[in-house]
């Protein structure tokens, strides 16, 4: 689609574009199809317009919100080990960040990478093409010797697209435990696809909430601030603006919920009192019983045992588990042996 970059970084759009009407369609429909369900749901993608990417990065820097402090303490504490492990003592390769956005931890990673002499392109993929262009304009600035390939897109769009254009080892991340956010179907699914783009010598590293006290876990998604209910609410400001809803945000509540045997993170919109509303793009109108809740989001936490058992059943290799000094988070290397050809999808129901 066309939009002003103003970078001279090179930035490859594969996005479909947003001011037409596909985009908002599959919006309206994905919106509809969750609300008409007994047990109303939204998926955690539509989270993030302009006011929820403002928000989330707000959520970034709550006292609560331990997630990023953590994985900010692994790459500065282990820079160099991960650097090291990443590049491999081998040829040049391509660092593929998916859903980079300001890319903050890559760049501790990507210093690293330059000051030990790796040769290597940046590929950061998201799917905000204003996230892309103020990141290809920053890097300009503050890495100007990298070489950097910027895609804006879906993940296997972009990953396709690498295949057919860019050869060379791949260097997968998947920071900041967007993993999570996955159902641990949805994970399975997820993971062997992206196993699919890779070959012998690739690697993936995976940043995963790990398990720890339901309260510690509880509070990160129930900051005394309000910053996380705000952000949470957002979804039906949302709806609102762009598909013609009429939510009066008031009368629905923020609420969070830790299940500590399933080790997930459940946040909801609470329908203080029976009403309807209408979504006139959906053309359609939502009957909500009063304290009815809408399933906003998941977040999966993980054991350490878990990061093993990923490893077996998507055909990787766990090389590394990097953590914080508190154990609270691990971003975790898998890679594809050389000796790794079987289909992802056999392993672990054959051995
Ligand atoms: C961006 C998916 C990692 O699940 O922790 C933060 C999003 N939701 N607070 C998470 C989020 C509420 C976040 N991820």
């Amino acid at each position: 689609m066309l939009r002003n970059y103003t970078s001279t970084y090179p930035i490859t759009d594969l996005s479909t574009p947003v001011t037409g009407t596909s985009a908002l369609n599959r919006f309206a429909s994905d919106i509809a199809d969750g609300l008409n369900r007994t047990l109303k749901t939204t998926s955690s993608k539509y989270f993030y317009d302009a006011e929820g990417s403002r928000l989330f990065q707000q959520i970034m820097h709550l006292p609560e919100y331990y997630l990023t402090r953590c994985e900010q303490e692994i790459f500065t504490t282990h820079k160099q080990t991960i650097a090291k492990q990443l590049a491999d003592g081998q040829g040049s390769f391509n660092l593929v960040d998916l859903g980079a956005g300001d890319a903050t931890k890559t760049k501790l990673i990507l210093q690293e990478l330059l000051q030990q002499n790796a040769a290597f392109t940046y590929v950061p993929v998201d799917i905000s093409g204003d996230a892309v262009s103020e990141l290809c304009e920053n890097l300009q600035h503050e890495l100007p010797q990298l070489q950097t390939q910027a895609i804006v897109g879906d993940y296997f769009d972009a990953l396709d697209w690498l295949d057919a254009t860019t050869p060379g080892r791949k260097v997968l991340l998947f920071l900041g435990s967007n993993i999570g956010n996955f159902a641990p179907e949805e994970r399975t699914a997820f993971l062997q696809k992206v196993r699919e783009h890779m070959q012998p010598g690739d690697m993936l590293l995976i940043g995963m909430d790990l398990c720890k006290a339901p309260e510690t876990i509880l509070q990160a998604y129930n900051d005394a601030s309000g910053v996380t209910a705000a952000f949470n609410l957002n979804l039906l400001h949302r709806i609102n603006r762009e598909l013609e809803g009429n939510f009066i945000v008031e009368q629905f509540a923020h609420f969070a919920l830790y299940d500590p045997q399933q080790g997930v993170m459940k946040s909801y919109v609470v329908s203080k009192q029976q009403q309807d509303v209408s979504i006139k793009a959906t053309g359609q109108t939502f009957h909500f019983n009063a304290w009815e809740a809408i399933h906003t989001e998941s977040s999966y936490k993980f054991t350490k045992q878990q990061l093993h058992d990923i490893a077996i059943e998507n055909g990787f290799t766990l090389q590394h588990i990097f953590q914080d000094k508190n154990d609270y988070f691990a971003d975790v290397l898998y890679t594809v042996d050389q000796h790794d050809r079987t289909e992802p999808g056999l392993r672990g129901k054959l051995f």
